[in-house]
């Protein structure tokens, strides 16, 4: 008896893990890189406002993919020499989120 209960607490325990990291996968696959990045940073990175570096901007992004993507992000949550905004004034959007919201601006400025 005491085995089976041991089984079963481990059976609820599989399901939790299973369905965390599904509803984690459905989570990504609905957000939407462009999207948040049109609201959140194409004010500043989609014209150069306070000297941002434009998306679309080959060399720019080239110099600063050196610091490496885990970089980038950081800086992109952190903000950057008070000039760019800490979350990229997307106080909604997780670390993984921003993450895919750089990937994003870096594959738009190849
Ligand atoms: C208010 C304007 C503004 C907004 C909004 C903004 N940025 Fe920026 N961002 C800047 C400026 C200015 C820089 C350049 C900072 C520097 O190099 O001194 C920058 C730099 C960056 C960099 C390069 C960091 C580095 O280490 O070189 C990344 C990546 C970035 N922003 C991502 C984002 C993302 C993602 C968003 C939206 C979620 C966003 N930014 C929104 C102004 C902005």
């Amino acid at each position: 008896m005491y085995l089976t209960g041991i089984a079963r607490v481990a059976a609820i325990m599989m399901m939790g893990l299973l369905f965390s990291s599904y509803s984690f996968a459905a989570e990504e696959a609905s957000f939407d890189a462009a999207a948040a990045y049109q609201n959140s940073c194409f004010a500043c990175h989609g014209t150069g406002a306070a000297h941002a570096p434009e998306v679309g901007d080959v060399i720019e992004w080239e110099i600063r993919a050196e610091k490496g993507l885990d970089a980038l992000v950081q800086n992109t949550i952190n903000g950057l020499n008070g000039v760019m905004p800490t979350r990229g004034l997307c106080r909604d959007c997780s670390d993984e989120q921003l993450k895919a919201i750089v990937e994003f601006m870096l594959e738009s400025s190849q």
